[in-house]
Formats: structure tokens, sequence, C-alpha cells
């Protein structure tokens, strides 16, 4: 039974596939693009062949890894939301890739089963707490393999105060307005807004991978440290 929390993740997520991918190519102009195959380069100079996106969404990343893999490589693309797997299943690269609905919570998985998990765009949505976001990272490092790498992409918080208060005020202006006009889910943006400026500093975030067990945390800033893509081991 999902938590309250849990629930209203899955319901706003549920209510705005079709749009999803616009609406945050026009809100980052174009950024996101760039970042996820960053990321997705980033991600794919890992050894292995069983490689999994985590919260994939509408299979983004997933899509981006699997162009990159070496031939024979597995990819799984997580998410608890059916409508937004439903959509990622219309992506042409999809015949390539492995969709399961599953909470990250608990994933179905057993223990060392991948070399390499992603995850973008979802830490906000699933730290439903500090204590949570740990749990969920420690599942990710209970899947990986010894050796295997978690690469994470997400908005972050950008040091110099100036960026960072235009950043919230250009959130709190035009997230909610543009995202709940196109999607038609005023909630979802609203949501989705309230979340970004309470995100962890880029250490901080590290630091909950390391709190995980993740080891060899490092990571780089995007954009003025608009967003930041994270990297762990587990050795
Ligand atoms: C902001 S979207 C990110 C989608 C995609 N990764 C991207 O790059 O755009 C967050 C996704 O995480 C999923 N999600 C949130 N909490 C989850 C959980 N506990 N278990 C599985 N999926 C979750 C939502 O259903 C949604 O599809």
């Amino acid at each position: 039974m999902p938590s309250q929390k849990t629930g209203f993740v899955q319901r706003v997520f549920s209510e705005v596939p079709a749009t999803y991918e616009l609406i945050n190519h026009i809100l980052t102009l174009g950024f996101d693009i760039i970042w996820r195959r960053r990321a997705a380069r980033i991600a794919a100079m890992t050894d292995g062949d069983q490689w999994a996106d985590m919260c994939t969404g509408t299979g983004e990343m997933a899509a981006y890894l699997s162009r990159l893999a070496p031939k024979g490589t597995r990819i799984y693309a997580i998410d608890f939301s059916p409508p937004m797997l439903e959509e990622a299943s219309r992506k042409p690269e999809a015949d390539r890739i492995t969709f399961v609905s599953s909470d990250i919570k608990a994933l179905p998985f057993p223990n060392e089963s991948f070399d390499l998990i992603t995850m973008s765009f979802a830490t906000r949505n699933i730290n439903l707490s500090r204590d949570i976001l740990v749990q969920s990272f420690a599942e990710y490092y209970r899947v990986l393999r010894r050796g295997g790498r978690f690469v994470n992409l997400e908005t972050s918080r950008p040091s110099f105060a100036p960026v960072r208060k235009c950043f919230d005020l250009y959130i709190k202006l035009f997230v909610e307005l543009i995202g709940g006009r196109i999607s038609g889910s005023r909630t979802a943006y609203a949501y989705l807004a309230k979340t970004i400026p309470r995100f962890y500093p880029p250490e901080e975030l590290a630091g909950i991978m390391c709190q995980a067990g993740f080891e060899k945390v490092t990571f780089q800033q995007l954009l003025f440290g608009l967003a930041a893509i994270h990297q762990g081991t587990k050795l």
C-alpha cells in the first residue's frame, strides 16, 4: 500500500505524460536535452552489460543509453507510473529496452543485478524525506554489482546567490503557469515548482549518496549550477 505522499507523486506524473517532454524543453530552453545527453555519455563509459534507468518517466535517458550501449547490453527502465511507461514504450528505441513497473523503494531485482544505474530529474520526486532518499539510494546500491556506477542528473542549487535568486524567481513565475497551462494539470506543476527551491545543494546531495554507501562520489555543475551530475561507485 503506497504512502499518501507516494500516491500523490504517482498521480501527479500520471496526469502529464503526453506533454511532459515538451514542457521540459520549453521551461529549460532545451538545456534538459543537452544535460541528459551529457549524463548519458558519462554513464555509457561503464563496463558491464546490465544497465538500468530509474524513474525513467517517458524514457528519454533510457533511449539515449540504448543508442550508446555496446551490443548485447540489456537496458531496463523502471517507473511506478503506468501512463509514463506507456508513453516511453512509444519511443523508437523501446524495442531495445525492458520496461518495469515498480516503486524504486523496493526494486524487484536481486542484489548485484546491474553495472550501471542512471536517474534524471527524479531525485526531487523520490526525496519524500532525507531518510527516504538515503534508503532509495541504498536500494540502488543493493542492486548494483561491485564496481558498478550510479549517475544522477538533477536540477541543483546555484551557489552564487544572485543566480540562485533569479533561478527561484523564474521557477516561481513560469513553471506552474506554463506547465499548468500546457499540461492542463496545475497541481502537477505547482508541486514540481515547489520541489526545486527546496532541494539540496550539490555538496549535500553528494553526502547523501555517501550515506547510502556509495564511494568515489563526485559531481559536476552545469550552467552556473542550475543542474548537476553526480556520480558514485559501489566498490
Ligand atoms: C520528473 S519525472 C523524470 C522522468 C525522466 N527520468 C526524465 O529524465 O525526464 C519523475 C519520474 O519519476 C517517477 N517516480 C517518482 N517516484 C517514483 C518511485 N518512488 N518509484 C518509481 N518511479 C517514481 C514518476 O512517475 C516520474 O515518471
